[in-house]
C-alpha cells in the first residue's frame, strides 16, 4: 500500500528540484547541505528547542487537539524538523509575548486585543477559547493536529478555517487499508493547496488593509502557472520515514521538512535574491556604477510578510583598509499607514491600526531592479562594493532595527 505513496514523493521531488531552487535550494543543487543538515538535526536530541520545553507538560485531554509530543513518538523526524520552526514557536517567540502584551496593557478591552492575535499564533484557542494561553496545547503554536485536521479553508471568513479535530488527520497519501495510530484521509489541501497557508498568511484587517499579502503576490506572480506552490519551496523533500512504524518498508524514503523557514534565515533569503555589479566605471575621483538586484526564487514580493522587514541595497568604495566609504542606500520596503497617513513602525500598530498601503517599492517574484549610483572613489580604493542587507523591526524590545548581511559582491577598481 505504501508504495504508490512513495512513487510519487519520488515524482514530486524531481519535479521539485528543477521548478524550485527557491526556499531549500532544491534537492539536488543542495542535496548535500541538506542532507547533512537533517543530519545535524537528527543528532541534536540533546537540547529541546524552546518550544518543546514550553510545551514539555503532560498532555492533558484538555479540548480536541493532541499534543505534538504524541505525534512524534511515532512522527519522529517531522516532529524534531517542526520543533525547530517559527511555527512551533509562534505563541511563545518573546518579540510577539511582549507585542501582545504591550497591547493588552493598552487597550481597555484586553480580550478583544488577545483576540486579534491569538487566533493565528496560537490557533487551537479558537477551539479551546484559552486566550490566556494556560493550557500547554496553546503554547505548542501552529502545532501538528491543528494544521492535519484542517478540513477547508475559506478566505472571506475570520478565521477562515472548517475545523474538524479527531481521529482523522488529513495529509498528502492516500493509504489502501487502515495504517497503525489513526485513521488518515487524503486532502489536496495538505498536498498543494496554497489556501492552507493563506489562511495566515494573507490577512485583511478590520480597515479593509492587507496587512499579509504572501499569498495575493503569489497568485499574481509567475508561480501558479508553473504549478509551483508555498508547499514546494518551504517544504522540501529531504530524507526520511514519515512514521516509525511506517506501512512501507522498501524504496526512497523522503518527508517534507517541517521546518519551513523564511526571511527571519539569512541563508533562505541569500538563496532566493541575485546581486550583481553590472558595471563600474571610474572617472576623475569617482565611479559610475549599476548594480542589479533579482527576486529569482521567492514566490512573492521581498521582502514579503511584514512590513516591518526591508531590504536594503548598499553600494560604496572599498579603502585599502577594507572600510566602506560613501556608503548609499536603496531601500526596499511597504509601508502601511494609519488613517492620518503617519507611516506604523510595530506589528501590533500595523495589524490593528492599518488603514492604507502606502509607497512599496519591493521586487516582485522573478522582478530585477537595476539600480544606478554615483560613487565618489577615494585615492587608494580598491573596489566597488555591493551589499544586500535584511533590517527588521518586528521586535520592539530592540530600540532600533535589527541589521543582517545577505550578501555581497565586489568590483575591483584598477589601482590609481
Ligand atoms: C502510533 C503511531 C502514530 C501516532 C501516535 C501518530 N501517527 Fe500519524 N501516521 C502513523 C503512520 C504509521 C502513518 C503512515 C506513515 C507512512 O505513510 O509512512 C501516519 C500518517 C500520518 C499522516 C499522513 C496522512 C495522509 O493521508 O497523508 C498525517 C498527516 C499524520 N500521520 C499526522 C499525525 C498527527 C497530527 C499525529 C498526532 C496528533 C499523529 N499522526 C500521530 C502513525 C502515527
Ligand atoms: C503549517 C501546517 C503544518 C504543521 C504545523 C505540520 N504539518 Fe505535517 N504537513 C503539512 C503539509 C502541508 C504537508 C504536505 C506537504 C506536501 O505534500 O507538499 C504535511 C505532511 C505531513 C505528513 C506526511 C509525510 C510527509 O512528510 O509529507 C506527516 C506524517 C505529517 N505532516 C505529520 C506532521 C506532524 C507529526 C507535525 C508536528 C510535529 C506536523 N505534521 C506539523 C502541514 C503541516
Ligand atoms: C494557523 C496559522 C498558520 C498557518 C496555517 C501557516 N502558518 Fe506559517 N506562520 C504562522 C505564524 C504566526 C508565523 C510566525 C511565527 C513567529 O515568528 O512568531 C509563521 C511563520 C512562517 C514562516 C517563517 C517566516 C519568517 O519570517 O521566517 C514561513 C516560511 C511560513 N510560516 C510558511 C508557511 C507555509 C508554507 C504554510 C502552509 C504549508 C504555513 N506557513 C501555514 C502562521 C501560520
Ligand atoms: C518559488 C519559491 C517560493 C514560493 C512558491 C513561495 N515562497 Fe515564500 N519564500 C521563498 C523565499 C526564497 C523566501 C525568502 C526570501 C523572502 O524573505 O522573501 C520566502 C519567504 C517567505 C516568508 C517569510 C516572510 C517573507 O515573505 O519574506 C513567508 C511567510 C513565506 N515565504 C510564505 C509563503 C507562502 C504562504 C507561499 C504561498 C502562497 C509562499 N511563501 C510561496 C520562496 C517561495
Ligand atoms: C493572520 C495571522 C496573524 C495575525 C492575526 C497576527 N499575526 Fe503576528 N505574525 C503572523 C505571521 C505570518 C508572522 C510571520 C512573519 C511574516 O510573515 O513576516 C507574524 C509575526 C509576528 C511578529 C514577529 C515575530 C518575530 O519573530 O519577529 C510579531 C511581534 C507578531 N506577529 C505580533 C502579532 C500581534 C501583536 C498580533 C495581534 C495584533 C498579531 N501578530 C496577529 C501572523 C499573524
Amino acid at each position: 500500500m505504501g508504495s504508490a505513496l512513495h512513487g510519487g514523493a519520488n515524482r514530486c521531488m524531481i519535479q521539485r528540484a528543477a521548478a524550485c531552487r527557491g526556499a531549500n535550494g532544491g534537492l539536488l543543487r543542495h542535496g548535500l547541505i541538506r542532507v547533512l543538515a537533517l543530519f545535524i538535526l537528527l543528532l541534536s536530541t540533546g537540547s529541546p528547542s524552546r518550544a518543546a520545553t514550553a510545551a514539555a507538560k503532560p498532555a492533558r485531554p484538555l479540548g480536541p487537539y493532541t499534543s505534538a509530543r504524541s505525534c512524534g513518538t511515532c512522527h519522529d523526524a517531522i516532529h524534531k524538523s517542526w520543533a525547530d520552526s517559527p511555527h512551533a514557536r509562534a505563541a511563545t517567540n518573546p518579540a510577539y509575548l511582549e507585542a501582545l502584551r504591550r497591547i493588552v496593557e493598552s487597550t481597555a478591552e484586553g480580550k478583544a486585543a488577545r483576540e486579534a492575535c491569538v487566533w493565528c499564533h496560537s490557533p487551537s484557542t479558537i477551539l479551546t477559547g484559552d486566550l490566556e494561553m494556560q493550557q500547554a496545547i496553546s503554547r505548542e503554536g501552529i502545532t501538528c493536529d491543528f494544521c492535519h485536521t484542517v478540513a477547508e479553508v475559506d478566505l472571506q471568513k475570520v478565521p477562515p478555517f472548517d475545523l474538524k479535530p479527531g481521529q482523522v488527520k488529513r495529509g498528502p497519501f492516500e493509504y489502501a487499508g487502515r495504517i497503525q495510530g489513526h485513521a488518515t484521509a487524503y486532502s489536496p489541501l495538505h498536498k498543494s493547496s496554497p489556501l492552507l497557508c493563506a489562511s495566515c498568511h494573507e490577512y485583511k484587517n478590520a480597515n479593509g488593509v492587507l496587512v499579509l499579502s504572501n499569498y495575493s503576490e503569489w497568485k499574481e506572480g509567475p508561480y501558479p502557472a508553473r504549478g509551483v506552490s508555498c508547499q514546494d519551496c518551504h517544504m522540501s523533500l529531504v530524507p526520511g520515514t514519515a512514521a516509525r512504524n511506517s506501512p512501507s518498508k522498501a524504496g526512497l524514503r523522503v518527508i517534507n521538512l517541517h521546518r519551513l523557514v523564511g526571511g527571519s534565515a539569512i541563508s533562505q533569503l541569500a538563496r532566493g535574491l541575485d546581486l550583481k555589479i553590472e558595471s563600474a566605471v571610474s572617472e576623475g575621483g569617482s565611479a559610475e556604477v549599476i548594480v542589479v538586484v533579482t527576486n529569482a526564487a521567492a514566490g512573492h514580493f521581498v521582502p514579503g510578510g511584514l512590513a516591518t522587514k526591508s531590504l536594503v541595497l548598499a553600494v560604496g568604495a572599498e579603502t585599502a583598509d577594507g572600510k566602506l566609504e560613501y556608503r548609499q542606500e536603496r531601500v526596499y520596503r511597504r509601508e502601511l499607514k494609519d488613517e492620518k497617513g503617519v507611516v506604523l513602525e510595530s506589528v501590533a500598530d500595523q495589524f490593528l491600526k492599518a488603514a492604507s498601503i502606502g509607497s512599496d517599492s519591493r521586487i516582485g517574484p522573478m522582478e530585477s531592479r537595476r539600480e544606478r549610483f554615483t560613487v565618489p572613489v577615494p585615492t587608494g580604493a580598491r573596489a566597488i562594493v555591493a551589499r544586500l542587507e535584511y533590517r527588521d523591526g518586528s521586535d520592539i524590545r530592540n530600540a532600533a532595527p535589527t541589521t543582517s548581511l545577505i550578501t555581497e559582491t565586489r568590483h575591483p577598481l584598477a589601482a590609481r
